[in-house]
C-alpha cells in the first residue's frame, strides 16, 4: 500500500452554474475524491461565466452546498472587469485569461484588453493563461514586461515546452501544467484504430498532438510544474452528435495513468508528488490540509470503465485502457471520504481554499 499526500487539480470545469446535465459541484467532487484529488480549482467558463461578485457568489454558493472536496473558483478576465477582478482576487483561486479562443463574455479580442489585467491583478495572486503556440510567447512577454508571474494551462506542443524552458532559464516567472491526455494520447491513431475511434470523442482543446510533441513533453518533465486534468465533461450524446464540443473528463483516470507510467519507469513517485501536491500548493497559495492522504494499491491491475466512474458525463477517452494502481482510500482533514469504491463525504464537506 502506497501513501500519497492529497492531490490538487488546478484545472477543472465543474459546469455549475449552467450545464448541470454534464456535471455539477456534487458529481465533480465525487469524481475528484475517487481519483485521489482533494482540492480542485474550478474554471470560470460556466453559464453565466464567473467574472464579477454576483457570478462568483453564484458558483461559491453552489460549491458551499454541494462540494465534497476542497475547492477554489477562478474569475475570468473580460474586456472590462479588470478593477472588479483585482478587488475580488482574495476570494478567487486566481484569474483565468482566455487569450486565443473566443469565449462568450470572456473574450479578449486584442492585447490592449490584457494590459489592465496585468497592471491591476495582484502579483501574489495566480494568473492562468489559455494561450497556445505563438499566443503563449505573447503571454510570456507580458509576464516579463509587467513582472507578473503567469501559469500556462495545458501545454501540449514541443515549441511550447521549449519556449517555457528558455523563459525559465532567463528568470521569467512562468510556470506550466500538462494534462494526462497530452502525455498519453496522439492526434493520429493507427489505421486499425481509425474505424473504431469516434472522432467527436477525440475533440479537445488544445488538440491532441504528434508523437514528436508528446516525446518532447516526456523529455522535458523537469520543465513541467504541475499535472492538471482539464476535466471538461460533455455528455456522450453531445460528443457523438453533429457538433461535438471539445473536452475530456479526466479526474478519475489521471492517477491510475500516472501510476502506470511510474510502473513503466517513465516517471518517478517524487515527480508525481511534486507535480500534483508540492508545486500546485506553492503556485496557487493553497492552505495545508492536515491529516489528509491517499492510499493506493500500486499493484492492482484493472481496465478503465466509464461505468465505474462518478462523473455525470458517462464516458472516458481511456475506456478499456489497462492500468496499474488503484485508489483505495482517501482521508481528508481526518475524515475517510472515499473507501473501496464508495464516496463517504457528504455534500458541503468541502471547504473554500480562500476562506
Ligand atoms: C474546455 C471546456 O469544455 O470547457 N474544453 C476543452 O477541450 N479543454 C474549454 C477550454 O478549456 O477551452
Ligand atoms: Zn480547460
Amino acid at each position: 500500500m502506497l501513501k500519497l499526500p492529497g492531490l490538487t487539480d488546478p484545472h477543472v470545469h465543474v459546469r455549475e452554474p449552467g450545464a448541470t446535465h454534464k456535471e455539477d459541484w456534487d458529481t465533480v467532487t465525487q469524481a475528484a475524491l475517487a481519483g485521489g484529488v482533494t482540492t480542485i480549482l474550478a474554471m470560470p467558463n460556466t453559464k453565466p461565466p464567473i467574472f464579477d461578485e454576483a457570478t462568483l457568489n453564484l458558483a461559491l454558493d453552489a460549491a458551499k452546498a454541494k462540494a465534497r472536496c476542497d475547492y477554489g473558483q477562478y474569475l475570468g478576465a473580460g474586456p472590462d472587469n479588470s478593477d472588479v477582478a483585482a478587488s475580488l482576487a482574495p476570494q478567487a483561486a486566481g484569474l483565468k485569461m482566455y487569450l486565443d479562443s473566443t469565449f462568450g463574455e470572456l473574450r479578449l479580442d486584442d492585447m490592449t484588453l490584457w494590459m489592465p489585467h496585468f497592471q491591476k491583478f495582484p502579483k501574489s495572486a495566480p494568473m492562468v493563461m489559455h494561450s497556445e503556440s505563438r499566443t503563449l510567447a505573447a503571454a510570456i512577454l507580458f509576464s516579463a514586461i509587467y513582472d507578473h508571474p503567469v501559469h500556462i494551462a495545458h501545454v501540449s506542443l514541443k515549441e511550447e515546452i521549449l519556449l517555457i524552458k528558455a523563459a525559465k532559464e532567463k528568470g521569467i516567472k512562468v510556470t506550466c501544467e500538462v494534462c494526462p491526455h497530452h502525455l498519453f494520447m496522439l492526434s493520429g491513431a493507427p489505421n486499425e484504430e481509425r474505424g473504431k475511434r469516434k472522432e467527436g470523442r477525440m475533440e479537445v482543446r488544445p488538440r491532441l498532438a504528434t508523437q514528436e510533441d508528446v516525446d518532447s513533453l516526456w523529455a522535458n518533465l523537469d520543465v513541467i510544474d504541475c499535472f492538471a486534468t482539464d476535466h471538461a465533461p460533455h455528455t456522450l450524446a453531445e460528443k457523438d452528435g453533429d457538433n461535438p464540443p471539445p473536452g475530456f473528463p479526466g479526474l478519475e483516470t489521471m492517477l491510475p495513468l500516472l501510476l502506470t507510467a511510474i510502473d513503466l519507469g517513465r516517471l518517478t513517485l517524487d515527480d508525481l508528488i511534486t507535480k500534483l501536491h508540492t508545486n500546485p500548493k506553492r503556485i496557487f497559495n493553497l492552505p495545508d490540509q492536515p491529516e489528509t492522504w491517499v492510499e493506493v494499491d500500486e499493484n492492482a491491475v484493472f481496465e478503465i470503465r466509464a461505468a465505474d466512474q462518478f462523473t455525470r458525463c458517462g464516458w472516458t477517452p481511456f475506456e478499456g485502457w489497462k492500468v496499474k494502481g488503484r485508489v483505495c482510500k482517501v482521508v481528508l482533514r481526518g475524515a475517510t471520504v472515499f473507501h473501496d469504491g464508495k464516496i463517504l463525504a457528504n455534500p458541503g464537506f468541502g471547504r473554500n481554499i480562500r476562506k
